[in-house]
């Protein structure tokens, strides 16, 4: 079997032969002054782990609890290993690793032994040429990370294109998608300025490889790529509830300048009715950019503001920069009361660090002491009674202005106090890419602190692996282009592959200005990102959604308004990402396998949740028509309600495998075609879906009017969940919530559609429920506990529809033809 995974890869003679020792949970391996140990925490992980000179590096970390990294399962010892009840993993004499399923199928296998060199280390693994790789958080390039490499070194990139590397944020980890063994991970928890270089430099060698730091990864393996993200959440964290506003639309831009300036958008925003939640208040709000102060010229009465604002159902986000302006000695709260804990971080000669960013001269907290990040939480009293509701913290590579490498040197010194960590000193080397996240966490914790009931959110443009646990993020400063466009929704996938299932690119385009097409598409497409944000640079042309005239603006107020007639799902997406990791945005492969190979340009196809896919035009600027594949099992046209597509013959298309299909749905795959129009962004439905919307409303602060509106696409596997709660304090935690499930199944009568009890005490909005069924043709009678129920036809839509006047407990309800 390892002969078959070396057989193209150059393997270096190994420097000692291995002695594989059991353990408990796994096993050991000495090779001279080296150590391998490999342990099982559950049957489909894996934590790897090397010591340099005969033993291991401190067992501490970012983004993995101790209490995840203390889980063990028992093992069975094997000659050269050991095995989970889904896993085998073989120790090679010199020390190369081999996983692979029970059935024998290689899931990972080095290529080549280990290589040291000094404290830097290069591990080189088999790369399958069906392998597909993805994550690495927001990286550029394309979708699939074969063929490029990549350095994780948070980076402020301005102005990046997509073959800038290395950006904002480092998670170090990436998916294997398609090979024998079904799909796996690897988290190389490792801080350090590591690469990974998925067979760039080499072909067919994955390598990974840091200048210093543990040499400490994690296999997870699923077989499916959804297990391998739930698991890697396991492992670094579920993000928490996202408050119910954060998943409207928000309006933002660098810079709104005056009080008075922030009050015409959010009037304009309502008078034309652009349903909205949140307006962004960038540095220019702050007295000289300094953070925690407000310019009291332009922004007389900020808490009047805010609250006037509150009133109109805007919730107001403000940017905190990390950088504390150095004024000793004037005054000046948060570098004084910083300074009076020692919370900055040192340059090598015990001096505070500072260089300059935004506020001028500047210091930086040392996050990574549990002590500071208390202190800098605190901090957020000031905006906590103001009344804003959420933290951005920018910058926090962290950016410094005036050096090269624009951050701080590497020899900076940090303390470290936190965790289960060593207390000590460490250089920016070791903690640059963990900054940010530190930065966001401090935060976090001090919004929740401060506000014990009220869900925090904060925007982070930094971080690294576990990051999703106290922010939410955007990918940076792209450009209004449409290559940027399309970027986003690779971007975006790949962040949510990480970890990251809330994430945003600034819509329009931060630097330049969009031409008005480009606008209106990235408005189409950014209302199906996770986080919706229109947000622009100082200087570039204005982009809030009415510009470009009546016609622009009624195709952009269309897609919002879409975004908030799909809340109810939405939410529920939120709900299952905080329990399970599944992201919101996902690729399509995500639910259906079969999509890797599918033969149409699928590199802006996304669904969002299982059940709608969308698919933007591959190359956006292009009038040319597409093909839009669509996996097998069936699909509806979103804005129509009609199925979609034509069957295809089972040697045209790609997809030989027919799913049995029920319901009328597909047994093959689609191939739809499509011509873009600038008014229209195809989405889909999946056959088997129960798709909750409501009315439109202006903000998640209005009720909505009128029922809760259910389409049934029916379809296999049939199924719906409902989510509700109040939307943004805690209740949740306590049994404040409405859960409920709805199936349906296609009988050769007709349907039968079965609501079971719900759960929890939250009363929702609504009290009825229109139901339509789509596919529907010729007469229709609905019955429910052997009673019929009113109910109405529409040939031409092909839909029955009825209403229900209370909401349904445990029910079951007949839809016979
Ligand atoms: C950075 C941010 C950008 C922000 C600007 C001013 O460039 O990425 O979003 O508007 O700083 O704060």
């Amino acid at each position: 079997m390892l002969s078959a995974v070396t057989a193209h890869a150059q393997v270096v003679p190994p420097a000692a032969t291995a002695t594989v020792t059991p353990l408990a949970n796994g096993a050991e391996a000495h090779l001279g002054e080296t150590l391998i140990t490999v342990v099982a925490l559950t049957d489909d992980i894996l934590r790897v782990r090397v010591g340099r000179a005969g033993h291991l590096d401190e067992d501490a970390s970012w983004a993995v609890s101790p209490a995840v990294r203390a889980q063990r399962v028992a093992v069975t010892a094997t000659s050269d290993g050991f095995s989970t009840s889904a896993l085998i993993v073989h120790l090679a004499a010199d020390g190369r690793l081999t996983v692979t399923n029970r059935a024998g199928k290689i899931i990972t296998a080095d290529a080549e032994p280990l290589k040291l060199d000094g404290r830097s280390f290069t591990l080189k693994k088999a790369m399958p040429l069906a392998e597909h790789y993805f994550g690495m958080g927001d990286k550029t390039g394309t979708l699939d990370r074969r063929g490029y490499s990549y350095v994780d070194w948070n980076t402020d990139a301005f102005g990046f294109l997509s073959s800038s590397d290395p950006i904002y944020k480092s998670i170090p980890f990436f998916l294997g998608v398609g090979g024998d063994g079904g799909s796996y991970g690897i988290f190389l928890d490792n801080t350090w300025r590591t690469w990974f270089d998925f067979g760039h430099r080499e072909e067919n060698t994955l390598a990974i490889g840091g200048p210093d730091g543990p040499i400490d990864y994690y296999i997870i393996t699923g077989p499916t790529t959804a297990e391998v993200v739930r698991r890697y959440t396991d492992l670094t964290g579920k993000a928490p509830l996202a408050p119910q506003w954060s998943l409207g639309y928000q309006q933002s831009r660098y810079s709104y300048m005056t009080a008075d300036e922030v009050r015409q958008v959010a009037n304009r925003l309502r008078a034309d009715k652009i349903p909205t939640d949140v307006l962004w208040l960038d540095i220019d709000y702050q007295d000289r950019n300094r953070p925690f102060t407000v310019n009291t010229q332009s922004f007389p009465n900020l808490p009047g503001l805010i609250s006037d604002l509150g009133g109109k159902g805007f919730k107001v986000f403000t940017i905190t920069d990390l950088h504390v302006a150095h004024l000793p000695g004037q005054n000046y709260a948060p570098y004084d009361s910083g300074a009076a804990i020692d919370a900055f971080v040192h340059r090598r000669d015990g001096q505070t660090y500072v260089a300059p960013v935004w506020p001028g001269p500047s210091v930086f907290p040392d996050f990574t002491s549990a002590k500071v990040r208390d202190w800098w939480g605190g901090l957020f009293k000031g905006e906590v009674n103001m009344g804003v509701a959420g933290a951005w913290n920018d910058m926090n590579e962290p950016a410094v202005f005036d050096t090269p490498t624009k951050t701080m040197p590497l020899d900076t010194v940090h303390y470290i106090a936190s965790d289960d960590f060593a207390t000590r000193n460490a250089s920016h080397a070791e903690l640059h890419n963990v900054y940010g996240m530190e930065n966001a966490r401090a935060t976090y914790d001090g919004l929740r602190r401060l506000r014990p009931d009220e869900r925090a959110q904060v925007m982070t443009r930094a971080s690294y692996a576990g990051g999703q646990r106290y922010s939410v993020t955007w990918t940076g400063d792209n450009s209004a282009t449409w290559d940027h466009l399309r970027l986003s929704v690779q971007q975006i996938i790949n962040l949510g592959l990480s970890g990251f299932s809330y994430s945003a690119a600034d819509v329009s385009g931060f630097a330049g200005g969009p031409s008005a097409d480009l606008l209106t598409r990235w408005f189409e497409i950014g209302a199906f990102y996770p986080i919706f944000r229109d947000h622009s640079a100082k200087g570039t042309p204005r982009v809030e959604p009415w510009v470009d005239g009546p016609v622009h603006e009624a195709i952009r107020r269309h897609f919002i308004e879409e975004r908030y007639k799909l809340l109810p799902y939405l939410y529920g997406l939120a709900e299952l990402n905080s329990r399970t990791g599944d992201p919101i945005l996902r690729p399509v492969f995500y639910d259906y396998p079969q999509a890797l190979t599918m033969s149409c340009d699928q590199s802006m196809t996304f669904t969002l949740g299982k059940s709608l896919l969308v698919a933007p035009p591959p190359r956006p600027e292009s009038p040319q028509s597409y093909d839009v594949c669509l996996p097998a099992g069936g699909w509806f046209d979103y804005w129509t309600g009609k199925r979609a597509g034509t069957p295809q013959a089972a040697t045209e298309g790609p997809i030989q495998s027919a799913t049995q299909a029920t319901g009328g749905a597909r047994a093959l795959g689609d191939t739809v075609s499509e011509t873009p129009r600038l008014d229209t962004l195809p989405v889909f439905v999946r056959a088997g879906t129960i798709l909750p919307r409501q009315a439109v409303v202006q903000s998640t602060a209005d009720t909505p009017q009128g029922p809760l509106q259910l389409d049934i696409y029916p379809g296999p596997d049939c199924m719906g969940s409902l989510y509700f709660d109040d939307g943004h304090s805690m209740g949740f935690t306590r049994g404040q919530f409405f859960r409920q499930q709805i199936r349906c199944v296609t009988t050769p009568t007709g349907l039968k559609v079965t609501w079971n009890a719900p759960q929890g005490r939250y009363k929702p909005w609504w009290h009825d429920i229109t139901v339509t069924v789509h596919g529907w043709t010729g007469a229709g009678k609905v019955t429910r506990s052997g009673r019929s129920l009113a109910s109405h036809t529409d040939a031409a839509a092909e839909t029955i529809a009825f209403e229900l006047a209370t909401a349904p407990g445990a029910t079951t309800l007949e839809i016979l033809k």
